[in-house]
């Protein structure tokens, strides 16, 4: 990104320059540096450079894919002499028919909302993207990989997530978003899985009640209703007007 800005600075500076000197230099040094564009599919062909370049911009933001390359995420070459023309990169046919994909949904909108094409929202890069390459969201980044490499590697993969995003819109960190997954889990009678997410939730909200009692939910599962009772109170303590915490509770204690 910066390169890419310093080279914009750059080139308005040696316009500045090249008309300063415009009585003495042949015309042919007063072109600008960069080549024509010769391989745009998608848009169109006689686009302005400039126009293009704040797109291309866009796309890095969108994809957060400034320490992982930046242009040189989809572009061959290595900055500053990229090949831009170059189809050479997979991620760069992706991004074409990213494009294209974009268009069409946005064009579906009306239809599908009963909206004039003018009021419908716009489907951006970082309407999907939200900062990452690979837009998927936590719940499924964790599900996947605890299913791969198992939930202790899911764990540290969330402190180094939380770590790097947190603050962005590309994860959701919040506190419901791991009692969301627990009562998931639990639902899928991974309890096991559920309590290893919960805990870790309580590192961060350790007053959280829906946390207390989502771990409620997964001993529950696991038959083991002293710890299961102890998590319910837990919750009910933390939020008195936790009504289904306190049902749950009432009915463990009579079933005892
Ligand atoms: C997410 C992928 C992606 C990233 C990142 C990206 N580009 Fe592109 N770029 C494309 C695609 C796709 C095209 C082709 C558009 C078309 O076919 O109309 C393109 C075309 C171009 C072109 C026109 C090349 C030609 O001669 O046809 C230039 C110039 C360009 N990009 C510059 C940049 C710059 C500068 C950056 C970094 C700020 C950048 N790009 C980052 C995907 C990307
Ligand atoms: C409707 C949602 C959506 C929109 C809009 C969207 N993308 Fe994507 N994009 C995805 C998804 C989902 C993936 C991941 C596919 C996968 O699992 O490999 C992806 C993957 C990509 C990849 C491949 C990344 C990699 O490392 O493999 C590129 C490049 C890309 N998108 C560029 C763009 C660009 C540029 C735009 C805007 C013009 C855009 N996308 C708009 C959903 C979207």
């Amino acid at each position: 990104m910066t390169r890419v800005l310093s080279g914009v600075v750059a080139s308005s500076l040696f316009l500045v320059c090249a008309s300063g000197a415009l009585a003495q230099q042949p015309p042919a040094q007063q072109q600008p540096q960069a080549p024509p564009m010769t391989n745009l599919q998608v848009y169109p062909k006689d686009t302005p450079r400039p126009e293009i370049v704040t797109t291309m911009q866009g796309f890095v933001q969108a994809l957060g894919v400034q320490a992982s390359g930046g242009c040189g995420y989809c572009h061959e070459g290595q900055a500053p002499q990229f090949n831009f023309a170059s189809d050479a990169k997979p991620t760069k046919i992706v991004a074409r028919k990213m494009i294209l994909m974009a268009r069409e949904i946005t064009a579906k909108l009306p239809e599908v909302t009963s909206k004039p094409a003018a009021e419908v929202a716009r489907m951006r890069c970082a309407t999907c993207h939200r900062g990452v390459a690979i837009p998927k969201l936590l719940p499924d980044v964790l599900t996947d990989t605890a299913a791969k490499s198992g939930v202790a590697a899911a764990i540290e993969q969330y402190r180094a997530l939380r770590k790097q995003y947190y603050g962005a819109q590309s994860y959701d960190f919040s506190e419901p978003a791991l009692v969301a997954l627990g009562n998931q889990l639990s639902a899928a009678n991974k309890p096991d899985d559920a309590l290893a997410f919960l805990q870790l939730n309580t590192e961060f909200y350790p007053n959280s009640a829906p946390t207390y009692a989502a771990m409620g939910q997964a001993y529950t599962r696991k038959n083991d209703k002293d710890s299961a009772i102890k998590n319910l109170e837990k919750a009910v303590q933390l939020d008195p007007n936790n009504q289904q915490a306190k049902r749950q509770l009432e009915q463990l204690k009579s079933s005892k």
